[in-house]
């Protein structure tokens, strides 16, 4: 199985290569510093490649998707992402675009490039990690970061429907709170605090069952889904008093 992790350095991405690594795969990770992987016991993984790029740059996402898949892509996921809150975005007039850029616009490079290389061989799947924050309808310290997640899921919607046809799986994997360095650096060294939080081993656990399941939406912990439906049910002004 060839399988390529654009943001498989760091976090989920980088767990879910350990996952494949486990599973014999051939395997790509990809992040805008690859160097990340220096010293990770993945690097001596017979085989792998690494790519170096930006998300948002879509001639290199193209060179190095088309690079990988010469000898074939069975599963492309997309687990580049960043954030940035109200305060960042108020503070920073540069922070806005590279959130969309990262998690909107080089989702869609990817699986153009994804499909271009699937579309040839008539199979494929490709898969994107999501979050709960786009399903929430007022998310007051992150509403960018929300929005660009639910741009990815309409996204992968969309691809899911033209590509299904020609023998191209997308699924959209849609998890809550998750304990990686990223998420304990936003939340000042810890993320305890964080409801139904689930370690990186948990995530990858739904993730892959997902894509193995070939779902369209894959959204977890049940318990956060549960909480986030009810809470788009609140009247606005009440949606609107939450933090974070
Ligand atoms: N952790 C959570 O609680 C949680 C919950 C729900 C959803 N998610 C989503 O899950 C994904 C992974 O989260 P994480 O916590 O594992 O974050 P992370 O550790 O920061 O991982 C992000 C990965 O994406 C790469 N990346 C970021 N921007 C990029 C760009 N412009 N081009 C190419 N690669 C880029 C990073 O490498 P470089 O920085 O070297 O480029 C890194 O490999 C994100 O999309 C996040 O929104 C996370």
């Amino acid at each position: 199985m060839r399988v390529m992790i654009i943001g498989g350095t760091s976090g989920i991405g980088l767990a879910l290569a350990a996952h494949y690594v486990r599973q014999g795969a051939e395997l790509a990770l990809c992040g805008r510093d690859p160097s990340r992987l220096d010293g990770n016991p993945i690097a001596s993984h017979a085989g792998l490649r690494r790519y170096g790029f930006d998300i948002g740059d879509r001639q290199a996402v193209f060179d190095a998707i088309g690079d990988f898949a010469r000898e074939g892509l069975d599963l492309l996921v997309v687990t580049a992402g960043q954030y940035a809150d109200a305060e960042a975005i108020a503070g920073d007039r540069m922070r806005s675009l590279p959130l969309v850029r990262t998690n909107v616009s080089g989702l869609c490079h990817a699986f153009d490039a994804g499909a271009d290389a699937m579309l040839r061989q008539g199979r494929g799947q490709m898969a994107v990690v999501a979050s709960i924050a786009g399903l929430l309808h007022e998310y007051p310290d992150g509403s960018l970061y929300s929005a660009s997640k639910r741009a990815a899921i309409a996204i992968a919607d969309a691809y899911r429907k033209a590509l299904a046809p020609h023998g191209v799986a997308v699924t959209a994997v849609v998890p809550g709170y998750v304990d990686t360095q990223k998420l304990r650096e936003l939340n000042g060294g810890s993320a305890a605090h964080k409801p139904y939080l689930q370690t990186e081993e948990e995530a990858v656990r739904r993730t892959v069952r997902a894509i193995e399941d070939k779902v369209a939406h894959c959204i977890f912990p049940w318990q956060l889904h549960a909480t986030v439906r009810l809470f788009n049910l609140l009247p606005k002004g009440l949606q609107r008093m939450r933090k974070k």
